[in-house]
């Protein structure tokens, strides 16, 4: 187990000296505490922040994750971020945004060592294991993005016993992954390089650029799905990603499928990873 004595507050400086910020990043905030990195994000983009601005939180006291779900990450230990943008796309392209950071993730997550693969929408996963989760979001005019918040939590040097057991076997960190604790600020500045030159490609050569280096972190393809939105549930085996960043299923009944949105499961596969879960889990702990 690593001494929490070591689990020191990220340096604004430190990361500042290890990134040439070109657009992400330029204007970075870093709290203490906030309920959301991409509440406070949305906030900072109503008031005008400049394109590419970065939102650092130790602490948030209402983390969100997709789907409604709640996302709990202790101080000092991982990262949480949020970064806004304002690309000149429609709305319907944003969630490929999203696609580009869990792309960015992986990437940075790989020069640390380990072998993280990207499970549609963005999740990145070590071992079948949940790592980081990404809740893509947006305001919108006329079919146009407005601007795009991108928000980023990363499990890097979280202890076990900062989730509950029953979700050990689903979560994972760097710090455990890779065999030692984690440079938070080294990190950072990584994940901001890579997200930003995956960006500026996706804004100069479209996403078709972007989709075979997703496609080939994809831990899904070739794997039996069930996918669950909203009141529908839909099985199939996965064939890849669509031109526009849609998950592209072979029905059991053998039919072309597109998914926009939903919950995959792999069917006897690796168990679903939900750091979700485990937010509801503690909080029901927390109740009685
Ligand atoms: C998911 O896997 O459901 C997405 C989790 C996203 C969590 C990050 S932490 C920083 C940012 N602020 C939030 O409230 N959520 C995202």
């Amino acid at each position: 187990m690593s001494d929490p004595g070591s689990h020191v507050p990220l340096s604004i400086d430190r990361i500042r000296q290890a990134c040439a910020f070109g657009l992400i990043g330029s204007c970075l905030h870093y709290v203490e505490s906030t309920d959301s990195t991409n509440t406070l994000a949305h906030q900072l983009a109503r008031e005008g922040t400049p394109n590419g601005t970065v939102v650092l939180a130790e602490t948030q006291l209402k983390g969100r994750g997709r789907l409604g779900r709640s996302w709990v990450s202790p101080p000092y230990r991982n990262l949480s971020l949020s970064v806004v943008l304002r690309p000149d796309i429609a709305s319907s392209e944003a969630p490929q945004i999203g696609l580009v950071a869990g792309l960015a993730v992986a990437e940075t997550v790989r020069e640390w060592g380990p072998h993280a693969m990207i499970k549609w929408p963005n999740d990145v996963l070590i071992d079948g294991r949940k790592l980081a989760g990404i809740l893509t979001e947006m305001e919108a005019a006329e079919g146009r993005v407005q601007f795009v918040v991108i928000g980023i939590g990363i499990n890097l040097n979280s202890e076990s016993e900062d989730f509950p057991p029953e979700l050990h076997h689903r979560l994972t960190t760097l710090c455990a992954a890779s065999g030692g604790l984690v440079d938070r600020d080294a990190f950072t500045a990584r994940l901001l390089s890579h997200l930003e030159q995956r960006y500026e490609m996706l804004l100069r050569d479209g996403f078709a650029a972007i989709r075979p280096l997703w496609e080939a972190l994809s831990c899904l393809t070739g794997r039996q799905v069930r996918i669950e939105g909203g009141t529908q549930t839909c099985e199939g085996v996965v064939t890849g990603l669509a031109a526009d960043g849609t998950l592209r299923l072979r029905s059991l009944e053998g039919q072309d499928i597109r998914i926009v949105a939903g919950d995959v499961t792999v069917v006897n596969g690796y168990e679903e990873s939900s750091q979700q879960s485990a937010a509801s889990s503690q909080e029901k702990k927390a109740e009685g």
